[in-house]
């Protein structure tokens, strides 16, 4: 596996792989690579021959008082995961290399709709820095087939969004969200809870689960499956943000009882912010 931290070097790889017909696989991420990621990267070695991933933290979808500079950057650790996987080339760039006028001069990718509401309500812009770094990263890496986790939802709706109005031609990937053995979606920030928190935090899944359990029963007062699961958060200490049954396809509310649905919720537990959600 190479690793790659200049522009021409990505480009002139991923050129030399294309004009040999190999089809390119992308994965970006933060780093901080756990079994998450990995059942991403391992989705894009059977989808492709060749495989990028990318580490960066990305300053511009961090809002201020957010967590970028505690982030967690473990690039050794990441980079073995990755060459174990067979991955061909991690590309980890510089901030200046992906933004050489500053995050806050640079173009912005704005996406309608599916970036308003749930996490952008508490996240403002963070949708943007979203949109914005992974366009990037598509026009640099120009892969076929690009892969996403199920647990960032509206994120995965934003990715998908974009590139259908934007019309290019790459194929979005999503994977089901991997969990902990108690149900704990694995998530980098995880590792913020204290021990204490940590045996509380799959409460977060099954309260999600207590939804969906009651709309597949047929209930269908959504304000009050909403209430009813932000008081079993509240009554456990966490602080939620939100929890909202929504269209599976749109994230607006659902129409009816008809079309598939997804239940999503952030909350805080202690200086952590959890996200998750279920599919109906
Ligand atoms: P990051 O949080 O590192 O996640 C990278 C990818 O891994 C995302 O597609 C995310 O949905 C997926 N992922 C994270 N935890 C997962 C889990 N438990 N199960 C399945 N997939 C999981 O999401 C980002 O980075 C950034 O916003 C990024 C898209 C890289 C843009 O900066």
């Amino acid at each position: 596996m190479m690793t790659v931290k200049e522009i021409p070097r990505l480009r002139g790889q991923v050129a030399e792989w294309r004009g040999a017909g190999e089809r390119i696989g992308f994965v970006p991420t933060m780093g901080n690579l756990h079994q998450g990621h990995m059942q991403l990267v391992r989705h894009a070695r059977s989808a492709a021959q060749r495989v990028v991933v990318s580490v960066f933290v990305n300053p511009m979808q961090f809002g201020p008082g957010e967590d970028f500079n505690s982030y967690p950057r473990t690039l050794e650790q990441d980079r073995d995961k990755l060459a174990d996987e067979s991955v061909d080339l991690l590309f980890a760039p510089g901030i200046e290399e992906i933004y050489p006028h500053g995050a806050r001069h640079t173009t912005r990718v704005e996406v309608p709709q599916v970036s308003e509401g749930l996490c952008a309500d508490f996240r403002p812009g963070h949708f943007a820095g979203v949109a914005t770094v992974v366009a990037r990263l598509f026009n640099l890496v120009q892969p076929d087939v690009a892969v996403f986790g199920e647990k960032d939802f509206q994120q995965l709706a934003v990715i998908g969004r974009m590139v259908e109005d934007l019309g290019w031609p790459i194929e979005i990937a999503a994977v089901a969200t991997v969990r902990e053995p108690d149900g704990l979606a694995m998530s980098s920030r995880n590792q913020y809870l204290t021990a204490e928190e940590r045996q509380r935090a799959p409460l977060l899944y099954r309260t999600l689960c207590e939804v969906a359990a009651r709309l597949r029963s047929g209930e269908s007062c959504f304000a009050e499956l909403e209430s009813d699961a932000l008081q079993t958060l509240r009554s456990a200490g966490f602080e939620p943000e939100y929890v909202a049954i929504r269209d599976a396809l749109t994230l607006q509310s659902p129409a009816g009882m008809d079309t598939p649905q997804v239940v999503l919720a952030a909350a805080r537990l202690g200086r952590t912010r959890l996200i998750d959600n279920v599919q109906v």
